[in-house]
């Protein structure tokens, strides 16, 4: 921080160079997809000394899959940048957003960055981290000009539905505000969800190809929203990014047209883990936590209190990892990733049961 405004994320710090350990249930990805499994020769990525604004081909596969049309979508350098960039279109200094909290933490960084007046409101744990409407509402005022959230939530996975969301867009019409969803996990909400950029023009949703298809190194993500605010964010990516990798656009190209090859058997995968994941809470008097029927992380409590001691011992003892809830202002509760291959994921729910065990 500087003069109140955040200038870095020490949260993405931390999470970049952390120690490597052989149990990493702080990822919160699912395997990596390899490229080489798709039918590609090195000359189908050869530039061809054209510039490519606003990647047609790759627009009009983002809106085939997505149900919108190509106007509607702009790309971005990853979930990451689509963020930032739609943030920056919507905000801007003394604007009044609302933030959930917990939340990722480069989001309310990315607010604080733009001189935002960021405001809080609470995703309770005793709620299963559910949208409380009512709440949002009563911190609104004629001043809020955006409300932030993620969906799936991070850390917790848990859903808001299409009430909720459609209660929220009520509450931001109500201050002519917009609503911001990072839709990063929403492909891993079982069943499947459609955006909500579909339920009204309030919405402004991301995502990318990196949390659910595992193609972070791809960096393809994008902004969905109403053709006449996309038409501002694209013209506002001309002051930053200007445009994307072509070689990564053509590549992601590829993988739409592949994408159930992509994901392969990862939902099968996910729901076994998701399966352990809440057999091995049930077990443990010393967690809670809302049974996992989403996405790629939980979010459970620990009794023990501060996780930073849990997650310590883990990582010298066990050669494990967790995130420690104190990057999501709740330290008493730690985020596990569900996204590894079950067996790996069975033995670091093993090393963790042993790490409690001695803490308690
Ligand atoms: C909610 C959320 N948004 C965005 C990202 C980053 O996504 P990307 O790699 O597409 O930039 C993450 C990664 O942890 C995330 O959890």
């Amino acid at each position: 921080m500087t003069g109140g405004r955040t200038i870095q994320s020490d949260y993405m710090h931390w999470a970049k160079f952390k120690p490597p350990v052989r149990f990493p249930l702080t990822s919160s990805e699912v395997p990596y997809f390899r490229l080489d499994s798709l039918p590609l020769e090195i000359a189908d990525l050869d530039l061809d000394g054209a510039s490519h604004p606003r990647y047609a081909a790759l627009r009009e596969r983002i809106a085939a899959r997505y149900g919108v049309t190509p106007e509607q979508v702009v790309g971005a350098d990853g979930t990451s940048m689509a963020n930032f960039l739609a943030l920056a279109a919507l905000v801007g200094p003394g604007d009044e957003v609302l933030v959930e909290r917990p939340t990722y933490e480069p989001l309310l960084g990315a607010v604080s960055f733009l001189g935002a007046e960021v405001r809080r409101f609470d995703r309770r744990s005793e709620d299963g981290f559910a949208l409380d409407v009512d709440h949002i509402a009563s911190l609104a005022s004629e001043r809020t000009r955006l409300i932030v959230l993620t969906n799936l939530h991070n850390p917790s996975s848990s859903l808001a539905g299409e009430d909720a969301l459609r209660a929220l867009a009520d509450v931001a019409r109500r201050s002519h505000a917009r609503v911001l969803i990072d839709e990063v996990y929403l492909d891993s909400a079982v069943p499947p969800r459609r955006s909500a950029v579909h339920l009204g023009s309030e919405f402004v949703c991301t995502n990318s190809l990196t949390k659910v298809y595992g193609l972070s190194g791809l960096r393809c993500g994008w902004i969905l929203a109403e053709p006449e605010l996309a038409e501002r964010m694209w013209r506002l990516n001309d002051l930053f990014g200007v445009n994307q990798a072509h070689q990564a656009e053509r590549l992601a190209c590829l993988a739409f047209d592949r994408l159930d090859e992509v994901l392969g058997d990862t939902p099968v995968m996910l729901d076994r883990n998701r399966a352990a994941f809440n057999a091995f809470v049930n077990a443990r008097a010393d967690l809670g936590a809302m049974p996992a029927e989403h996405g790629i992380v939980a979010f459970p409590r620990w009794a023990g209190g501060d996780t930073d001691r849990l997650a310590a011992h883990l990582c010298e003892r066990y050669d494990t990892a967790v995130v420690p809830g104190r990057w999501f202002e709740m330290p008493d509760h730690f985020r596990v990733g569900l996204g590894v291959p079950s067996d790996l994921l069975e033995q670091g729910l093993e090393r963790l049961a042993a790490a409690l065990d001695d803490l308690a």
